[in-house]
């Protein structure tokens, strides 16, 4: 008797881009507290560290010495993501981390013709390792600029989410930042769309942030998320212990609100997927 039990085919993971070519406005802190909430709450992560800079391997704890394969060996084609891919202090959270060679890969790839696919290959071939098999989450922390390193994390990406500082020149840029997620849109990716923007380093005792909050949110309507992360020193003391916040101050109000955040980003995926 032919046995007609449907084959579950590997699911890829949801692949977020942290992106905003201006420096310093929370996108890697993002994506070290989004990763580990959503951890935290029975997803399984991996973190792409696609800065030159590795804060992001840095604040999750992984040293320079310890950073074997990087994703610069990935750009490059050397090894698999899931190579490349440690354990982190929190379950369920992995890195990818990066290395100084990144700020040399555009040359290295620069003339090969699938050069902005080189990410998404690789994150399509995870579903083939059996350790990254059941990842349901890929984030890629993205270094400020529009580079073609960012144009690999868009391409490979379901979804961009946006960092904004609440500054005065929060949406400076922004245009910029949307042109080129619509020219990867109707180029190298059509499914690419823009997740949400989550305001950044709100500070309630100074009316510019209120200002700037309100500014955006008329501009952007409900792209904007309802959760807003506070401006906290503790969430910014984590890193120089190579912890997460959540794992350095769980009650502090940062760690609190990367926890909202992780909830509204999964029931934002769960109407996007119920739409596609
Ligand atoms: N909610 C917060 N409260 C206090 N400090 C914060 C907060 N979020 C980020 N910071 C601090 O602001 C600085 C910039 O943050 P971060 O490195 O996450 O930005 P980035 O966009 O990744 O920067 P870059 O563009 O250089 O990669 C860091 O020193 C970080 O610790
Ligand atoms: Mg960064």
């Amino acid at each position: 008797m032919t046995d007609l039990t449907p084959i579950a085919l590997p699911r890829r993971p949801r692949v977020l881009a942290l992106a905003n070519q201006k420096g310093g406005v929370g996108k890697t802190t993002t994506a070290i507290n989004l990763g580990t909430a959503l951890a935290a709450i029975g997803e399984k992560v991996l973190i792409v560290d696609l800065d030159p800079q590795g804060n992001a391997s840095t604040g999750l704890g992984i040293d320079r010495r310890s950073r074997k394969s990087s994703t610069y060996d990935v750009l490059c084609g050397d090894v698999g993501l899931g190579q490349a891919m440690q354990e982190t202090a929190v379950p369920g959270l992995f890195l990818a981390p990066s290395t100084l060679d990144l700020l040399g890969v555009e040359l290295e790839i620069a003339g090969s013709k699938d050069r902005a696919h080189r990410l998404k290959n690789a994150i399509d071939e995870l579903v083939y390792d059996q350790r990254c098999s059941d990842l349901t989450y890929v984030l890629i922390d993205c270094p400020p600029s529009l580079s073609l390193i960012t144009i690999n994390a868009m391409t490979a990406s379901d979804a961009v989410l946006v960092p904004l500082q609440c500054e005065f020149f929060a949406l400076e840029g922004l245009s910029q930042l949307l042109k080129t997620v619509e020219q990867v849109r109707n180029g190298l990716n059509p499914r690419l769309i823009i997740q949400g923007v989550v305001l950044t380093m709100y500070d309630p005792r100074n009316n510019l942030s209120g200002q700037v909050m309100a500014d955006v949110r008329e501009f952007l309507g409900d792209k904007v998320y309802e959760t807003v992360i506070p401006r906290n020193v503790r969430v910014s003391e984590a890193p120089s212990y190579g912890k997460p916040a959540l794992l350095y101050d769980l009650r502090c109000s940062g760690s609190q609100a990367y926890l909202k955040l992780a909830s509204e980003v999964i029931k934002r995926e769960r109407v996007l997927r119920a739409a596609a």
